[in-house]
């Protein structure tokens, strides 16, 4: 199976790049701005504003599936517009598409979890985005898998990881929200869970997932677990109430996983279990 990875240079595409290198594989994948540390991967430039570019890609890899793990935030053209014309050349090219979404697509408003037949009611413009493209993807693709996920955690290299650090060591102002819950994820458990989906016999991969841990956590209960795996004083976090800042966005969004985990051989542990380990960065 040729697989690529669109988005390859990003936080969660390495970590699927990396994870296909180690298992004997060369994926082909896709940087925007810098390509991607592996060399155990073909890169490719792409801009997913740019149909030819996409056509020329897809001629030149004629992958059987594609990732599409690109994020181009509240960008309409890269992460709606983007998403669609992906899910237009795949289902012309019969490619199978794993998609991966966002918990964004959900208000938080209205009930205590969402699960994998919920509908999208964002509140931003990125979980706007999100939620056109995702709606797209199902609609072109009947054989796609949309994979919604929440914050992606590491060994210390995610951008939520990052902040806490910064926050605790006192190089960056700012708080960790106390009323803003999600339910976090490892980024080797997202990046195993789909390659297992990607891997799937067509009919079992169409279908909507959601790889996120099972614990809901605020954003300061997580920092607090990060901070105290990578040596800082969890003390030295700010907190602060998000629904006192007026910023728009789901306060209390949680993915149910249940039925999406009992679909999969990869477990997806909880940020209570995998930050509970220390680091390896910081052994
Ligand atoms: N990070 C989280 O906590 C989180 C939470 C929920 C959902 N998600 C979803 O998970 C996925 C992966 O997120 P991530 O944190 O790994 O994102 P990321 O680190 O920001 O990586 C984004 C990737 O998209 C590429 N990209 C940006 N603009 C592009 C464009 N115009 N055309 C083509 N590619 C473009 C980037 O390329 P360059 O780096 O080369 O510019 C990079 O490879 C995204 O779908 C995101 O929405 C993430």
């Amino acid at each position: 199976m040729t697989v690529l990875i669109i988005g390859g240079s990003g936080f969660l595409g390495t970590e699927l790049v990396r994870q296909a290198v180690s298992a004997g594989r060369r994926p082909a994948a896709t940087f925007h701005s810098r390509p991607g540390s592996s060399d155990g991967a073909t890169w490719h430039h792409l801009d997913l504003r740019d149909p030819a570019r996409l056509e020329e890609v897809l001629d030149t890899v004629a992958p059987t599936a594609v990732i599409n793990a690109t994020s181009g935030g509240a960008d309409w053209a890269v992460t709606a517009e983007g998403g669609i014309r992906l899910a237009q050349a795949a289902a012309e090219r019969g490619i199978r598409l794993v998609h991966v979404s966002s918990d964004a697509i959900f208000s938080g408003t209205g009930r205590d979890w969402y699960d994998e037949s919920c509908l999208p009611d964002p509140l931003t413009p990125y979980g706007a985005a999100k939620a056109t493209a995702e709606t797209a993807v199902r609609l072109l693709c009947p054989h796609a898998a949309v994979a919604r996920t929440s914050l992606i955690i590491g060994n210390g290299r995610s951008e939520h990881e990052q902040l806490v650090h910064a926050l605790a060591a006192g190089t960056r102002q700012g708080a960790l929200y106390t009323d803003d819950i999600r339910c976090p994820v490892h980024v080797e458990d997202l990046a195993a869970a789909l390659w297992e989906i990607t891997g799937s016999e067509a009919s079992e991969a169409a279908s909507v997932f959601h790889l996120a841990g099972p614990d809901a956590l605020s954003r300061y209960e997580l920092g607090e677990l990060i901070a105290r795996r990578d040596g800082f004083d969890p003390a030295r976090l700010p907190s602060a109430r998000r629904s006192d800042t007026g910023l728009h966005g789901g306060l209390d969004v949680r993915l149910d996983n249940r039925a999406t985990q009992q679909k999969l051989r990869t477990r997806l542990r909880g940020a209570r279990e995998f930050l509970s380990e220390s680091s390896p960065e910081q052994t």
